[in-house]
This record gives C-alpha cells, structure tokens and sequence, in this order.
C-alpha cells in the first residue's frame, strides 16, 4: 500500500462554495493532491491510501481519508473531488469516523496523532522536504507513507515533530514543486522500482 499525508494547513473544514475551491483554503491543491495520488490514465491505482488533515477554519483538525481500493464511482477531475470532500465535510459528526462514501472517510485526528498511529502501526515514514536527503541516495520502500506540505509547506514545530521521531527527510532537488507534481514524482520513482 503506497500512502501520502497532505497536511493542509488552511483547507477548510467547513462545507465551502464549490464554485471557489482557492478561497476554501486551496480545496484546489487538494483536489489535485488526490487526484494525482489515486488515478493513472483512465483509472483508478490500486493500493493507494491518501490521508488529507485539514487545518482551515473555523473546526480544525478534520481527517479526510480516500482509500482507492474501496472508492466505488468517481472521476479524475478536480471539481469532482472537491465535491466529495464536501460531501465528507457536510456529514461529519463529532466523535465518530463516518464513511461519506464508499471509500471516503471523516472524522477528527490531528497531524501529530495520525503520525504516531503510523510508527505505533511500524509503518515506514517519509517526510519530502528540500533540505533534506537527496532522493538518489535514498533506499525507497514500496509500503511506505509519504508526508507532503501544502503551498504554505510545514511549520517549524511539525519539522522538529517528525525530527524528534526520526522520520527521514527526503529531497527531490532544488527546485520547489507543487504538492500534486510531488506525489506524481514519487508515483513514478516506485513505479519505476518495482513495477516497469
Ligand atoms: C509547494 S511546496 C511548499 C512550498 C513552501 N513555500 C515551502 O517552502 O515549504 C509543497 C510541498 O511539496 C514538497 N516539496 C516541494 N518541492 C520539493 C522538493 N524539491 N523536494 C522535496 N519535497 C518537495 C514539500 O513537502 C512541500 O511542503
């Protein structure tokens, strides 16, 4: 199972104007972050868990998770996901994981505490930052989780979170790309690992 944590740190976590995904807090890059994390050509990659904490106004933190191998009808497009997640976020209910859809999960969980269940769990973790390893001189696991920033990109407190538990920082180079770009680069690295 390849997995990839969004940290979206303005997202909203209210139901927002389908018609202006930017102003719900980048909904847009989160859309797209999914959509690049869960389709190929045509359809649907299996094994793949994509796990969105949202940190926007005005009832953070919310969990929006999409398992690719439960999803029963959606399509890549990113105003079609946008509508899942506030399909999610309309039937939330505190206390409780509801499945707003096949597939689709919400429920309350913070960034730190979705992290510890991984390493309680003996998951492989891996944060992508630029001012970390070189990716060439990294050994990728195929079941591993990937942890990605937003526009804004992690706060100090969150790197020295992951540090402290020494999660490797992983770099693909200099140039700073967009969040969706990333998990589409480590789609195609572990492709090209273990399945060409
Ligand atoms: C648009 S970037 C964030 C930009 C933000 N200003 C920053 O400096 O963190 C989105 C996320 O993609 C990842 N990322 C972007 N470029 C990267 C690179 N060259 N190597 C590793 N991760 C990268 C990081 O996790 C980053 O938080």
């Amino acid at each position: 199972m390849r997995e990839f944590i969004l940290l979206s740190r303005r997202g909203y976590t209210k139901p927002f104007d389908i018609n202006d995904l930017p102003k719900a807090g980048r909904i847009d890059l989160v859309s797209r972050f999914i959509l690049s994390s869960i389709f190929i050509s045509e359809k649907l990659r299996e094994n793949v868990k994509v796990y969105v904490v949202l940190e926007g106004p005005p009832n953070p933190p919310k969990l929006i998770t999409f398992d690719s191998n439960l999803i029963k009808r959606i399509y890549p497009s990113e105003i079609k996901i946008a509508e899942k997640i506030n399909n999610a976020l309309k039937k939330y209910k505190e206390n409780q994981i509801i499945e707003s859809e096949p597939g689709i999960f919400i429920q309350k969980k913070s960034f730190e505490r979705l992290i510890k269940e991984f390493l309680e769990n003996h998951k492989k973790l891996v944060y992508l930052s630029r001012k970390g390893i070189l990716f060439k001189q990294f050994q990728f696991e195929e079941n591993s989780c990937f942890i990605i920033g937003d526009h804004v990109g992690l706060d100090k407190k969150r790197e020295l979170f992951l540090k402290r538990l020494k999660i490797p920082f992983v770099s693909l180079g200099r140039i700073s790309y967009l969040s969706s770009q990333v998990v589409s680069i480590i789609h195609f690295i572990l492709d090209n690992k273990f399945k060409f």
